[in-house]
């Protein structure tokens, strides 16, 4: 099962590489800010025709593809490009996202960009790798020190609790903020030490699970933001180097 994720990750990368910048159709979705391109759709169907070649009864729940399912205690979670908006726009910071969840429990994951040739990679239980060196979260234990990195709703105009309010609470502490535009790439590099913590609201399954695993096999911390048990099914996330945890939930609830 590593094998086919790595294989799919790898493979639904070059299809990134290849026609990025190039002349493919762009589509809106419900909202006409959140996109879907040609190549998301190309990129799925590489990475569900190689899973679906080795495993043809597991479950698979993809971005576009939506549900497909089966009666297997194997699911495998896919996010074909995320940061669509950054792919659409010409923005290398984008990668693929699949993790493998078996009984209800994320166990492998991967986050690959092709552009910058990062390949994250976790297993449960054996720790956390970008491009097979080891990784670790920040030792930073301040949050007035660390550097945090976020994404918004594509409806925040009409979202509750407003994420304006949020990002407010963190930057009227001085703490500097980014925001990539990839919910996957902000938990890797929050895995890798890059940055101390991460949060975003309404996010899906296929953007958080392989990111998910990756964190925490790192020695991250991730829960909802009130603090309670993840789920990658949960919609929020709160997540971070453990260290500044409780400090940042205590802004949120400031
Ligand atoms: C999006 C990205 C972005 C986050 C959005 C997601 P997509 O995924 O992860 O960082 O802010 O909420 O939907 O649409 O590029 O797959
Ligand atoms: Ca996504
Ligand atoms: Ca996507």
């Amino acid at each position: 099962m590593k094998s086919t994720l790595v294989t799919a990750a790898l493979e639904a990368g070059k299809i990134l590489k290849e026609n990025f910048g190039g002349n493919y159709k762009i589509s809106s979705k419900e909202i006409v800010s959140n996109l879907v391109t040609e190549i998301d759709k190309l990129s799925e169907k590489k990475i569900i025709d190689i899973i679906k070649k080795d495993f043809p009864d597991h479950y698979i729940l993809s971005e576009e593809a939506g549900a497909l399912k089966q009666d297997s205690e194997f699911k495998w979670l896919i996010d074909p490009i995320d940061g669509t908006v950054n792919y659409a726009h010409s923005i290398p910071l984008t990668c693929v996202s699949i993790a493998l969840e078996k009984k209800g429990e994320i166990i492998i994951g991967a986050v690959y960009n092709p552009f910058s040739g990062e390949f994250f990679f976790a297993e449960k239980g054996k720790g956390a790798f970008l491009n097979d060196k080891k990784i670790i979260v920040s030792a930073e234990d301040e949050l007035r020190r660390s550097l945090l990195v976020t994404g918004f709703p594509y409806n925040s105009s009409s979202y509750k609790p407003d994420p304006v309010n949020t990002f407010k609470k963190f930057l009227m502490q001085d703490i500097p903020i980014r925001r990539l535009g990839s919910a996957a790439l902000d938990l890797c590099w929050t895995a890798c030490g890059r940055f101390e913590g991460f949060w975003e609201y309404n996010l899906n399954a296929w953007d958080v699970a392989a990111g998910y695993l990756i964190l925490t096999e790192a020695g991250g911390q991730v829960t909802d933001l009130k603090g309670n048990e993840f789920s990658v099914y949960g919609k929020e996330i709160l997540a971070s180097n453990r260290l500044v945890h409780r400090q940042m939930i205590e802004v949120l609830q400031s």
